[in-house]
């Protein structure tokens, strides 16, 4: 039997593939999106999820908004040029959504999909953790009936929005602080795996055999690698989302260790810093699971799997 999955996303470049791999896997039953806020407005990443599923002739699988702003600050800039674009999809030209979101309430779309379920779901999250808190926060019952959560977010070592903070819990650190705190166990799958796999470009070559599928994702990918260029003077991506959904769709793929893990919401320096306490020296109780490793060719070659599964009614 598949895993039933629930994605919470915020798309976004590496979002589209995470979302890809996941369609393309046989593994998983992605059974509802939800979007939230984060690479892009609200509008944008809804829109963008819409025209992914329309493009990949997935509009059976249910898509609800959420929330926009963060849980309990305003929004703040990075400070860098859009990393994903200005619509979040490098203004790639998809199909406009001929369907639309059916709940525009993520929280209660999520805690009525996790109770409908026949089996304990997966729930992913890949974007800020803004919807999730409020799910905490409303519908508590629903927790225990989730089997895993996993989120693309924060690191035990380093950031890359500042020194110390990760993109997804620097947006929200509020947010990751009432998930973190809830009683989801947290599997975080963070900088310090997704740093460790470069994707070159020269992966997403094979696609340019397969059409529209092709010029859609290479398009994507290019604008992707040449904003990490400027950074790391290579032509290599981080798949941060992708490596998040690889721990969801195949449980044990990376090296995980439970630890304790909570947010800095307050620090002049460290606001959104995943602090990791391996020793838990509180004695608080290991809350969370964090990953540390993962084998980067085992990982190209199930996404490559997926993705030309994808891919293969797009040939030409
Ligand atoms: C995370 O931030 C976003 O830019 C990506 O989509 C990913 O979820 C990486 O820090
Ligand atoms: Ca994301």
């Amino acid at each position: 039997m598949p895993i039933s999955l629930l994605i919470d996303t915020d798309p976004g470049l590496d979002d589209a593939i995470a979302i890809a791999l996941a369609l393309g896997s046989p593994e998983v039953d992605v059974i509802g999106i939800s979007t939230v806020g984060g690479n892009t407005n609200l509008a944008n990443t809804t829109r963008n999820a819409l025209r992914l599923l329309e493009f990949l002739n997935r509009t059976d699988i249910p898509v609800a908004s959420g929330h926009d702003e963060p849980y309990a600050r305003a929004k703040q800039e990075t400070g860098n040029p859009p990393v994903h674009g200005t619509d979040g999809f490098a203004s790639v030209d998809l199909p406009e959504p001929s369907t639309q979101v059916v709940s525009t309430d993520a929280p209660a779309f999520l805690a009525q999909k996790i109770r409908e379920a026949k089996d304990p779901v997966t729930l992913v999250a890949i974007g800020p953790l803004t919807n999730i808190a409020h799910l905490v926060d409303r519908f508590p019952e629903v927790l225990p009936l989730v089997d895993r959560f996993i989120i693309m977010g924060g690191a035990a070592q380093t950031g890359n929005v500042t020194p110390v903070a990760e993109f997804n819990i620097w947006h929200d650190p509020e947010a990751a602080k009432v998930v973190f705190n809830s009683a989801l166990k947290t599997v975080m799958v963070g900088l310090d795996v997704t740093h460790s796999v470069k994707t070159y470009e020269t992966e997403w070559e094979w696609m340019n055999a397969f059409g529209k599928f092709g010029e859609v994702f290479v398009q994507m990918m290019t604008y992707y690698t040449d904003f990490y260029s400027q950074f790391y003077g290579e032509r290599m991506t981080h798949q941060h989302d992708a490596l998040a959904m690889a721990e969801a769709i195949w449980p044990g793929i990376m090296v995980l260790q439970e630890t304790t893990i909570d947010v800095e919401t307050k620090g002049e320096l460290t606001d959104g810093m995943t602090v990791v306490d391996q020793r838990d020296r509180k004695g608080r109780g290991r809350n969370s699971w964090v990953a540390w490793e993962i084998d980067g060719n085992e990982f190209h070659a199930r996404l490559g799997q997926a993705l030309r599964r994808l891919a293969a009614p797009f040939e030409s």
